[in-house]
Parts: C-alpha cells; structure tokens; sequence
C-alpha cells in the first residue's frame, strides 16, 4: 500500500499554486534600457527582435510605462557616438554625457524608479574594451581610477546604483571610497562580481557597437570552466562593499548562482544577457518554442536557482504575463 502520493499536491492549479516553491514578481526583474542620441529615435536591434535603443524622449516614455507595470528598476547602457570615442574614457566622465543627462532626465520625470547605470569603458572605448589598452594590454589600475570617477559621475546625475560590469580588481573598494568621498553615501553599488568571458553577450555588443577591437575579453572576464572563482570573487566584492552582486550569464551558470547564493549574505542578482534573450526570440519566430512558456519557465528557474533579483530583457513581457495571470 502507498502511503506517500506526491502527485496529491499537483493535482489541481489551486494546490499547484499553494505549494509552489518560487513565485515571480515585477519587483524581481531589472529591465536593462539602450539609449542612443537624437529625439524620437526608436530602434529595433537586429539581433534581438523587439528590442530597441531609444534616444531619452521615448526613454523617458518607456521608464514610466515601466513603473506602472510594477517594474522598480531600470538597468542603463548608453550608445556613445565614435567621434567621442578615446583610450581615456573621457566621455564616461562628461556631466553632459548621454549616460548623465539619461539619468537626469529619468529621475525627474519618474523619481521612484530606482536608476541602476552601467560603469565601464567599453562603451566609451576606441578599442572596445571595458579598460584602457596599453601595448595591447588592458591595464587595471589606471582603469579603476576612472571607473571611480565615472561612478561618482552617475551618482551626480541621480543614480541609485553604479553597476560595475568592467571585472577590473579592486574596483569595488575604489568606488565605495569616491561615492564617500563625494559625499554619496546613499548610492548602492551593484557589482557584476561573477562575470564570466561569454559568446552570449554577442546581441549587446551589437546593440551598443562595442565588440573588441582586437583580442577578447579573457583576460579580465572569467574563464567558465571555473566554479570557485566565482566564489572568491563575489567574497572579495562583499568584503570591498558591494551592496548587491551578480552573476552573468544566467541560464549557463545556475549552478554558480546557487553556490554565490549559499555564499553570501547580500541580494544575489543574475544577469539573463542579450544571447539568452536572442536565443527565444529566435526559436520563438520559428515557431519552435512557446515564446511566453518559454520566458516564465526561464526567470522562474533563474529565481529558483537563488536569484535575488534578475536583469532581462524580457522584463515588461513577463510583468504583462504575471499582471495577467
Ligand atoms: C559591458 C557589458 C556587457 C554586457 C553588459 N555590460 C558586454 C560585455 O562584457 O562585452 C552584456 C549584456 C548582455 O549581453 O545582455 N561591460
């Protein structure tokens, strides 16, 4: 005789519902935003279909839209003109910048939304790398010197948050001491701390044009064969002040999201990247996969495997699918 029937408690929705482990919420999602110069610019990225960089009027639009959906943060990355393109990062530190007045413009038109802003070059860089390249080398030191800086910069302009996606050392403790310094000590530093060398970023660097000039990213991203890496330097962001960590890509690395998770005592976010997103979208057009199955069934398991929070860019589809259900 059986005592024990598991399938007792999947045998309806409503109990189905009850014993769910994980449940998704807008409140979970970060909604990453391009932004590109102009005014009424709205623009489809080849690479991921129904996406689009916008210039900050319809920014701005989005943002609002966003919130009355219940979405609380925003995530922004800005498309920087060649012409202001250096070694330096120079235009990263611009007040006027298109990062800056972004955020300036996001804030007033939406001050509840908590703005969360990229810090690192390679959007800025002739090269295309997240640092500054010397004799073919991307330097650390001299390059968290301006990821300090740039993230004092975004503080001025509003943000909630600098987001550190550049996995220089030591630059979490370099912009802690600057945001002090300024006098910002309310702004949360949300740190890429996990950020692996990953071909599912290819969508971004088409959407932002910001491949590498020459090389790869290898030697500053890590390798993804590694597991206690991860650990060592999520540890090292928390001990050098990181309010939040991350862990980039997502769906290939839930298991680096559990053990981060396991590790830490600060909110665990994880990155769902534009190649993640591609790789539905594409399958979805097919007519392979249930688009909106295949995007509830991917955060939940994002979520389940101790994501805190997630960035997406499947945020405002899976926030009208959880309004709906
Ligand atoms: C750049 C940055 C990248 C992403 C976020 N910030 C690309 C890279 O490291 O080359 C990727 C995001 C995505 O693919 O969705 N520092």
């Amino acid at each position: 005789m059986m005592i024990r029937r598991n399938r007792i408690l999947r045998q309806s929705p409503a109990i189905r519902a009850m014993v769910a482990e994980t449940v998704l919420t807008a409140n979970d999602f970060i909604a990453p935003l391009f932004i590109t110069e102009g005014n009424g610019v709205k623009e489809e990225i080849p690479s991921m279909l129904n996406y689009y960089s916008m210039s900050i009027d319809n920014t701005v639009a989005e943002v609002k839209e966003l919130w009355n959906m219940g979405i609380k943060s925003v995530l922004l990355f800005i498309k920087c003109k060649d012409e202001l393109k250096d070694n330096k990062g120079t235009e990263a530190l611009n007040p006027g910048g298109l990062m800056q007045r972004s955020i300036k413009a996001i804030k007033d038109a939406c001050p509840e939304m908590l703005v969360m802003t990229d810090v690192a070059l390679d959007p800025f860089s002739s090269y295309g790398h997240d640092g500054i390249v010397e004799n073919g080398e991307i330097v650390n030191d001299a390059t968290v010197e301006v990821l300090a800086k740039m993230s004092v910069s975004h503080a001025e302009a509003g943000a909630d948050i600098v987001a550190p996606s550049d996995m220089m050392d030591g630059r979490i403790l370099a912009i802690r001491e600057a945001l002090e310094q300024s006098g910002f000590t309310k702004t949360g530093i949300m740190s890429y701390s996990a950020k692996y060398a990953s071909c599912f970023y290819g969508p971004f660097r088409d959407a932002l044009d910001s491949a590498p000039g020459f090389g790869d990213k290898k030697t500053y991203q890590m390798d993804y064969a590694n597991r206690r890496e991860a650990i060592k330097e999520t540890l090292m962001d928390v001990e050098e002040g990181a309010d939040i960590v991350m862990v980039k890509p997502a769906m290939a690395y839930l298991d680096i999201i559990r053990e981060v998770k396991d590790a830490v005592d600060v909110p665990v976010s994880a990155y769902h990247v534009s190649g993640e997103y591609a790789m539905i979208k594409a399958a979805a057009k097919m007519g392979w996969l249930n688009e909106e199955k295949a995007i509830l069934e991917s955060l939940t398991g994002i979520k389940r495997a101790g994501a805190d929070l997630i960035a997406t860019y499947f945020a405002k589809d899976a926030a009208k699918l959880l309004n709906r259900q």
